[in-house]
């Protein structure tokens, strides 16, 4: 494993040292990236170790397969990354990369094992972060496995299972009423008063480097051969911002032959598409997007800190930043569960959607080679698809059947408290 250069800032070029916890670009407030000497890496980071070297090992190595290429310290793992990539039944060209396999369910793990490893190893102890909800969750496993305290913030209407996942690992939890935004100007406000290390998003440099794995792993599952195309549903654009300096790293390496890199298609909600907004309109940064509403709720990102890097990346890439409304995701996410098999989140089932409409535009050949993220589980928003489904649960009582009961708070009781339950009440 590689010791850290420096770190550069995205904007201004600033070298800033490792040694202690950064934040933001001390002269720019630009995001960090993390830096190795890269001539020193092409002598000892061999691509066609990796394979061999992850199958000989005893655990499951997930993302740290690539230690190569990340900072040179004890993970805090849960066996993230490393994801399945499922060629879709119906599109011989389509691949799917379902990183649902995480552990807490979605592709945050990555960026929080990393984020959380880097805390311990510099000693810090309390963390906070503002979570449009999947974040959360993740901080919540990784600082709890790591020891460390985790406070969070999120929308009062995530889905249950990140306000339920946050909770069970022992975070400190604050659901607030309004979006990650807000959540934002909570922790700024409070994290020196209370010794808060701020784990947003960009405004640390080892969630990207987290993320970058998913740029390794699609080129590596695709024989070290970049696809023509990458399909990312886009909030914060971590994973994008990620994925890019991945292509950037293993071009410097010689890891992936010279073929042009994929067109990166950022992948909105309707209901909240900053990005989607400025690309269409030709602006390099994105305007606070108001009211932002839609079940994709890892997508209510309504200002994303790195607008200007994601915007950059999509257009250098060829690529395009598309929108798609809740009922046309909700289409896509039912129409992959039953022809695929496959539960999507509504985030993935955003950028299923969107290869749709760019084969159906012609924008796009059947023959190019895609790859689609599916960035969750869809099992984690059991209760918003629910609702844009439609779908009562539990269903009135039908003739002779009895109404399930609930407690004064409207909580169902679990079977066995129920008289007549599954199992008998002690
Ligand atoms: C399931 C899911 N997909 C996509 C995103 C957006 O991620 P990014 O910040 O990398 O754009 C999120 C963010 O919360 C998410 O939870
Ligand atoms: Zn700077």
């Amino acid at each position: 494993m590689p010791s850290i250069a420096y770190l550069e800032c995205s904007r201004c070029q600033a070298h800033i040292s490792a040694e202690t916890a950064q934040s933001l670009c001390p002269q720019c407030a630009g995001a960090l990236y993390v830096r190795y000497d890269m001539a020193a890496l092409r002598q000892t980071a061999k691509r066609d170790e990796i394979a061999p070297r992850a199958a000989a090992a005893s655990t499951s190595l997930g993302m740290w397969r690539y230690a190569a290429v990340l900072p040179d310290v004890e993970p805090v793992t849960l066996g993230e990354g490393f994801t399945p990539i499922l060629r879709s039944r119906r599109y011989p060209n389509l691949f799917l990369k379902e990183e649902a396999a995480n552990p807490t369910g979605t592709f945050k793990a990555r960026g929080l094992s990393l984020a959380v490893t880097m805390a311990r190893h510099y000693g810090l102890k309390k963390l906070a972060v503002p979570s449009a909800g999947n974040a959360a969750g993740a901080l919540a496993a990784y600082a709890a496995a790591a020891g460390i305290e985790a406070h969070i913030f999120m929308p009062r209407d995530v889905p249950l299972a990140n306000y339920l996942e946050s909770v069970a690992c022992g975070a400190n939890v604050t659901l607030v009423d309004g979006l990650i935004s807000d959540c934002a100007r909570i922790v700024a406000q409070r994290k020196d008063a209370e010794g808060w290390f701020d784990i947003s998003s960009l405004k640390e440099p080892f969630r990207i480097e987290g993320k970058k794995t998913m740029g390794y792993e699609l080129v590596e599952q695709s024989g070290w051969r970049y696809p023509d195309a990458v399909f990312y549903p886009t909030g914060g654009g971590v994973g994008l911002i990620g994925m890019w300096k991945a292509f950037e790293e293993m071009e410097a390496l010689g890891w992936v032959s010279g073929k042009r890199r994929p067109k990166m298609i950022a992948v909105q909600a309707s209901g909240c598409a900053p990005i989607a907004k400025a690309f269409r309109q030709g602006e390099t940064v994105s305007q606070m997007w108001p009211d932002a509403t839609t079940f994709a709720s890892g997508l209510r990102v309504p200002k994303p800190y790195g607008d200007a890097l994601i915007l950059e990346i999509v257009r250098e890439s060829g690529g395009l930043a598309l929108d798609f409304d809740d009922q046309q995701i909700l289409a896509s996410l039912l129409d992959w569960a039953r022809h695929e098999g496959l539960f999507l989140s509504p985030e993935g089932a955003a950028a299923t959607a969107a290869y749709d409409q760019l084969i159906a535009s012609g924008w796009l050949s059947p023959e190019d080679k895609v790859v689609i993220f599916n960035t969750g589980a869809g099992l984690k928003y059991a209760d918003v698809t629910a609702a844009a489904m439609h779908l009562a649960f539990p269903p009135p009582a039908a003739p002779g059947q009895k109404e399930i009961e609930k407690d004064h708070r409207g909580i169902i009781l679990p079977a066995r408290h129920r008289a007549g339950g599954i199992i008998t009440p002690q």
